[in-house]
């Protein structure tokens, strides 16, 4: 089946990006991306490419070539579906809230109201491709729903997950390690390769079968996840020990077989995913009553849990015991650099703890919104939102974070805060003048050159 028409439902992080790229790489081919989200599309739509809803950098250029000549953003979703060949489903999969698997199961809400609008208005067979991350076995779901409220129209289910990371989403797109797709039936899995193949070789496009790729997803982000909760296990160890957590970071990932990426000790991993995927994967080891399966990797996010609560006491325990009415400058609330996303990052959890101390937080990130922290706050629903605002203040410019603070935490390693003028910092400061690096990017001889009291993490 040659494709002419694409549409993607979701105009978020994964569909906004993957879309944008496809669309750049096969000119000849008409990517419609919708969204419930008016201000979303409209924000997509938006002349002024700063605007964009999703910050990543190099989008921007990929829009701009694409945008118009066969890339659309729109909120007509139903005529976008019934033009298309293949849709592609690229909504949100959060963590339950209520009911049964509350705080572990995935939330398949979105995804099944996707299959029945798309069972309720296609007039003609489509391609059904799964983007988003979901349990193993949700393609028997969309396709039962297909099949049993559809127009008698033929559907081919693909699961065809997505790797990009956030901050790093364009060039991981336009150069991937890999291409998964799992299907099972070899023409739709061809005709989504043929795609692909637009600029992916073919050696590094997988194909499985649809169990297999679906669990790869949750597999991969969680050997990506334990491998930060491993390094920042040993983060701990190294603070008693005297050992330096960079260095042992070094020294093991020299080992071909363990290798020297995603070893960087941090304050804790955040993002739309790896918290997800994992409690996911617990989920459904629980539901097959593989008790010691769940147990093990439940663990990788109850030291994730222990990281950042380990930093908020050492910030406390350092300044004295007490934080109460003193000013803390936060350099950072984005899960990572590079970003506008703060989906479970672990600054929220880190203020929310300093906060129930009394302390008067003062954030400064170079791409997340104010409203964006709030909400963020308000959503753990610790406190009140009038109380949030009361003590904590966003600010515009590091500076401004750190005047007068008797501490200051780097959460997020922006590069720019490597540059600052750290003296005029220090001075700016109260006295003792505190730094907790929970990215470790400062040079700790540097700073207590300064005058600093310097703390990182695995040192
Ligand atoms: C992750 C996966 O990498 C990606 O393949 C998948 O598609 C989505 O989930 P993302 O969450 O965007 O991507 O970012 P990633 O770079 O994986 O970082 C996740 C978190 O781990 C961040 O908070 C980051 O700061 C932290 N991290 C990562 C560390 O603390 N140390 C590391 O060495 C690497
Ligand atoms: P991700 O990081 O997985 O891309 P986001 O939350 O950034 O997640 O994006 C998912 C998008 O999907 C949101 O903008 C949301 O409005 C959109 N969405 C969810 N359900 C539907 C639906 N039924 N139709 C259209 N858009 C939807």
């Amino acid at each position: 089946m040659e494709i002419k028409k694409i549409a993607c439902i979701g105009a978020g992080y994964v569909g906004g990006p993957t879309m944008s790229v496809i669309a750049q790489k096969n000119p000849h081919i008409q990517v419609t991306v919708v969204d419930l989200n008016e201000s979303r599309i409209e924000a997509w739509n938006s002349s002024d490419l700063e605007e964009l809803p999703v910050y990543e950098p190099g989008l921007d250029a990929v829009v701009a070539e694409a945008r118009g000549r066969n890339l659309f953003f729109t909120t007509e979703v139903e005529k976008a579906i019934e033009e298309a060949d293949m849709v592609f489903i690229s909504v949100n999969t959060p963590t339950k809230t209520y009911g049964k698997g509350k705080g572990q199961a995935a939330d398949l809400k979105f995804i099944e109201l996707c299959a029945r609008q798309i069972a309720d208005v296609a007039t003609s067979s489509k391609i059904i491709v799964e983007k988003s991350t979901i349990p193993v076995r949700t393609a028997a779901t969309i396709k039962s729903i297909l099949d049993h409220t559809g127009k008698g129209v033929q559907f081919h289910v693909l699961s065809n997950p997505e790797f990009l990371a956030e901050g790093t989403a364009i060039p991981d797109l336009q150069n991937p390690d890999r291409i998964l797709i799992g299907g099972e039936d070899e023409a739709a899995i061809q005709s989504l390769k043929s795609i692909y193949e637009a600029w992916v070789p073919s050696e590094r496009i997988i194909s499985t079968n649809l169990w297999s790729s679906e669990l790869s997803k949750l597999v991969a982000n969680a050997f990506l996840a334990q491998r930060v909760s491993s390094i920042n296990s040993i983060s701990e160890l190294c603070e008693v020990t005297g050992a330096n957590v960079d260095e042992v970071a070094h020294a093991i990932g020299q080992d071909t077989r363990i290798g020297s990426k995603f070893l960087k000790a941090s304050v804790g991993f955040g993002g739309s995913c790896f918290q997800k995927d994992l409690l996911n994967l617990v989920y459904i080891a629980r539901s097959y009553n593989l008790i010691e399966v769940a147990n093990y990797w439940e663990q990788v996010i109850l030291i994730n849990d222990h990281q950042k609560t380990r930093f908020a006491e050492k910030i406390i325990r350092s300044m004295y015991n007490t934080v109460n009415g003193k000013k803390i400058a936060f350099l950072g609330w984005a899960f990572k650099k590079n970003t506008n996303d703060t989906r479970e990052s672990a600054a929220i959890y880190v203020a929310d703890h300093l906060l129930d101390e009394q302390a008067n937080i003062a954030v400064y990130d170079p791409k997340v919104q104010e409203n964006q922290i709030f909400k963020d706050l308000d959503y753990l629903a610790s406190r009140s939102s009038e109380e949030n605002r009361s003590l904590l203040k966003v600010v515009n410019y590091s500076y401004e974070a750190a005047k007068d603070a008797h501490g200051l935490a780097i959460l997020t390693e922006w590069d720019e805060f490597k540059d600052l003028d750290w003296k005029r910092i220090k001075d700016s400061m109260k006295k003792p003048a505190f730094v907790f690096d929970g990215r470790k990017l400062l040079d700790r001889r540097k700073l207590e050159g300064l005058g600093f009291v310097y703390y990182a993490i695995g040192e």
